[in-house]
């Protein structure tokens, strides 16, 4: 088994560091190869996604990724841009569908902001459509605006667009993934306003009637899901959605976490290969001060053990010693409240080495 390793920018590369520590630490014999990603190809090689890390990424199992981007590279050209080297890869592998579980730890009910009734035993499953939508549409760009109150006025325009295979290879990842929880999926959408979402409940509820009436299907626009998302967030079990919407609401689901160094994220294609990475950013604000917290990046790792590598016991273990680690009340910052631990990205992975050897 090969993992392509790829830890990018910013606390890319200390949250990596240690999630790769705790694979090691697993008594495994995986090859690992490691490569420049984002800004740091970019300045070694040019670009933000170098022929030889794609054909690495593309060769391997599984890749591990940590994040990319940084506010010096903001007036670089789009396709120049680190973040590009994540959409380009998403593009590239095929990888169509994003797997966002938000769980709260118990452990961290009291770090979050939110009341404990509210937050305490969540564990929700965002399946975020990822290689369609607003983001890949073409045509986009600029113009001078050719019709309407404002003609003639410099304008800038994309396109939103998914088409029925699309929307029917993630809506059955859904509906497969929900009957393995809680056999409910509600499909967000924007259908009282836009056609291409119109179109997207069309097509779900036409699988759902040929293929999955034993699963509970609930249709809901977006600007509600928001706000049901933090008014009673445990009411969803799985969220499938467009490429968009799920970016938005998988970083609102985040802070039902407790933070967003706590949710992990799987990008799989349909031949069980896989992007593993944390959900969030490079954090150029704390990278380097060694504060990172590297639990979604090591939670990551498990789900690779889990969906690409074929090792689902070593991702339980992986996820029993996060566990533990929180049980014993170590926080980086980002999750630390009063009575608990603070301690830095390395000694927070020193543990969940640690309680996997236990
Ligand atoms: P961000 O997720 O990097 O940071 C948002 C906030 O969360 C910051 O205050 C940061 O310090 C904090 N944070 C993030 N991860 C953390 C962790 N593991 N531990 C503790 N605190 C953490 O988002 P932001 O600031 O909007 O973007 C920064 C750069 O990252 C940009 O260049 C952006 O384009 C890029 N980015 C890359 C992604 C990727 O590689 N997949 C995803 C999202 C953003
Ligand atoms: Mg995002």
């Amino acid at each position: 088994m090969k993992i392509a390793v790829l830890p990018g920018d910013g606390i890319g590369k200390e949250i990596v560091a240690q999630a790769v520590r705790v694979l090691q630490a697993l008594g495994e014999s995986f090859e690992y190869e490691w490569a420049d990603v984002g800004g740091a190809a970019y300045e070694s090689a040019g670009h933000p996604l170098p022929e030889a890390t794609l054909k690495l990424a593309m060769e391997s199992d599984a890749v591990l990724f940590g994040a990319v981007g940084d506010w010096k590279y903001d007036k670089l050209e789009r396709a120049l841009r680190p973040e590009q080297a994540i959409l380009g890869l998403r593009k590239n592998m095929g990888l169509f569908a994003n797997f966002r579980p938000a769980i709260c730890y118990e452990e961290l009910v009291g770090a979050s902001s939110l009341k404990p009734e509210i937050i305490a035993g969540l564990d929700i499953l965002i399946v975020r459509e990822l290689t369609g939508d607003i983001y890949f549409g073409q045509p986009r760009g600029r113009r001078a605006s050719p019709d309407g109150a404002f003609a003639g006025a410099d304008e800038a325009f994309d396109t939103m667009r998914y088409s029925r295979p699309e929307i029917e290879r993630i809506a059955h990842v859904a509906f497969q993934a929900a009957r393995k929880r809680g056999n409910k999926v509600a499909s967000v959408d924007k259908a009282n306003v836009l056609e291409t979402f119109q179109f997207w409940k069309d097509v779900v509820t036409e699988v759902h009637e040929a293929h999955y009436v034993d699963v509970k299907l609930e249709h809901m626009y977006v600007d509600n899901a928001a706000m049901q998302l933090v008014k009673a967030p445990k009411n969803f079990d799985v969220v499938v959605t467009g490429n968009m919407f799920g970016d938005i609401l998988s970083d609102e689901a985040s802070m039902l976490t407790g933070s967003i160094g706590m949710l992990p994220s799987a990008s799989l294609n349909d031949r069980k290969q896989g992007l593993y990475e944390p959900s969030h950013g490079s954090a150029p604000d704390i990278a380097g001060k060694g504060v990172a917290n590297p639990l979604a990046t090591i939670l990551s790792a498990a789900m690779m053990l889990r969906f690409s590598l074929d090792k689902a016991e070593q991702a339980d273990r992986i996820e029993a010693a996060v566990k533990k680690v929180l049980a014993s009340g170590l926080r980086t910052p980002d999750i630390w409240s009063e009575g608990t631990t603070k301690v830095g990205t390395e000694a927070m992975g020193d543990a969940v080495v640690a309680a996997l050897a236990q």
